[in-house]
């Protein structure tokens, strides 16, 4: 790497700290006007240093920044900085992970990773996993799997059969992409309805099943979600457990979005039943914090991994045993190193602070409950135990709310909807916030509220009078 380029990050990086303490949200450059504004185009000439600094510099300024105290829109948010540093020498490094020839000691890494959260899953020696770019993918791997285990020859042949498989109406989107990926088909999805927790009720999960068996089709793979995508909601393992079981149906545990609770000693058991599943999967990038994108896919016997995801490649796998080249149990081919990120902050940490992280995130999250129950003129409609903390705040459109808040560079928060609520969703998962910081956001969108109350809540006032 050019010193020179490597001075221009230091600088870069240093001043966009300072900015985000400055202004912790960027104005938003509008769509259309992206081109206009910033130097995006790329050219038939070289550009001079001075002008290629500028535009990236600039480019990097009008950069949403996640990592501010007012970034809580997505379900990842902060900057842990040994992670980042992991991540940076990653880069720098540029190994693939599919060999131990090409990657050497990052093998045990990642390695050590997969083997330390089987240990927390309570899953013996036969378990294996690997590292994916993110829980869409991790859900992909688990359902192929799934699919491979019900019927070996579909791997050769194809799915002729009409496959099912199940998984709550809140859960996230990927479950149905990836059945159409997959080639069972979005229509063979079927969506289990949830309690008004949020929670996969089993016994419609059971009738599901059977009419399906009574109707032909074959039912294969269950995804309870630990941590649903807007209510942060836990499916109850033990119970579709043992459905799956009478059923021969492969268990999978998406826990993208909060499966990291199996870190805490105190909140471990909303995942009760971790064991009985076939796969767990858990992003790293949300609540623990690593840089995107960074998501550990455990699996309870390796044979499944391998089944499904192994193939012989003379030109590739030249030296070592299979063992250590992870190519033979990934999805692709080159793989960055997502592992060092999160080895370099698990390290750093250790298991018990990895566990503070996740007990911080629930704590910053009844904190926002009890500002929300203390505030008449607030309607929540979260529960206990989850890091989505969502409400309304005086009637207002919580569409035109959040979008107004991000046009005016106040807050960046998003909406959701649960059954036929719509809200603000507020997610506590940035471990680095204190109390402090969650009451400013509350303080924050009332004061925007204050200032712009004829036009946020015009239509109340009209409805009313
Ligand atoms: C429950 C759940 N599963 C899967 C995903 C997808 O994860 P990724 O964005 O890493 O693909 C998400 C993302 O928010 C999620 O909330």
């Amino acid at each position: 790497m050019q010193k020179q380029d490597l001075d221009q990050f230091r600088q870069i990086v240093e001043q966009l700290l300072k900015k985000e303490q400055s202004e912790p949200i960027v104005e938003p450059i509008p769509a259309d006007e992206l081109w206009n504004r910033l130097d995006i185009s790329l050219n038939e000439e070289p550009l001079a240093d001075e002008q290629f600094y500028n535009a990236l510099q600039q480019l990097v300024y009008n950069t949403p920044r996640t990592a501010s105290k007012k970034f809580f829109n997505q379900l990842f948010a902060g900057r842990k900085s040994k992670s980042v540093l992991g991540d940076l020498l990653s880069i720098v490094l540029n190994n693939s992970m599919y060999t131990y020839k090409v990657a050497g000691p990052m093998v045990g890494v990642e390695k050590e990773i997969i083997h330390r959260t089987s240990d927390l899953l309570g899953y013996d020696k036969q378990a294996d996993g690997t590292i994916v770019t993110g829980g869409s993918l991790a859900n992909f791997m688990a359902m192929v799997m799934g699919r491979d285990r019900f019927q070996d020859s579909i791997r050769d042949e194809g799915v002729s059969k009409k496959m099912t498989l199940y998984t709550s109406e809140d859960c996230h989107y990927s479950i149905a992409k990836n059945a159409s990926l997959m080639g069972t088909g979005r229509e063979q999805v079927r969506f289990v309805e949830t309690d008004e927790t949020g929670r996969m009720i089993p016994s419609d999960l059971k009738r599901l099943v059977q009419e399906d068996i009574s109707n032909g089709f074959q039912p294969f793979f269950v995804n309870v979600t630990a941590g649903t995508t807007v209510m942060g909601a836990f499916d109850p393992i033990p119970e579709v457990s043992a459905i799956c079981k009478e059923f021969n149906l492969w268990l999978h545990i998406d826990g993208a979005y909060c499966g990291a609770v199996v870190f805490s000693k105190e909140y471990k058991r909303l995942v009760n039943g971790v064991e009985l599943a076939d796969s767990f999967n858990v992003n790293a990038h949300k609540m623990l914090g690593t840089p995107l994108t960074c998501s550990v896919l455990i699996v309870k016997d390796k044979v499944d991994l391998n089944r499904s995801f192994s193939t012989d490649a003379d030109y590739l796998y030249q030296t070592d045993g299979d063992d250590f080249n992870l190519g033979k149990i990934s999805l692709q081919c080159g793989r960055k190193n997502d592992a060092l990120k999160l080895w370099t902050l698990w390290k750093s940490l250790g298991t018990s602070g990895l566990a503070k992280m996740v007990d911080h995130q629930f704590y910053l999250a009844d904190v926002a409950r009890k500002y929300i129950q203390d505030h008449p003129d607030y309607t929540l409609y979260s529960y206990e135990d989850s890091v989505s903390i969502c409400f309304n705040y005086k009637g207002i459109d919580p569409k035109k709310l959040c979008t107004r808040l991000y046009e005016e560079a106040a807050l960046m928060v998003g909406y959701g909807t649960f059954k036929h609520d719509t809200f603000v969703r507020f997610v506590t998962v940035n471990a680095d916030n204190s109390e402090e910081d969650i009451i400013a956001f509350f303080k924050d969108l009332e004061a925007f509220v204050d200032a712009h109350e004829a036009e946020l809540m015009g239509d109340q006032k009209l409805s009313a009078s």
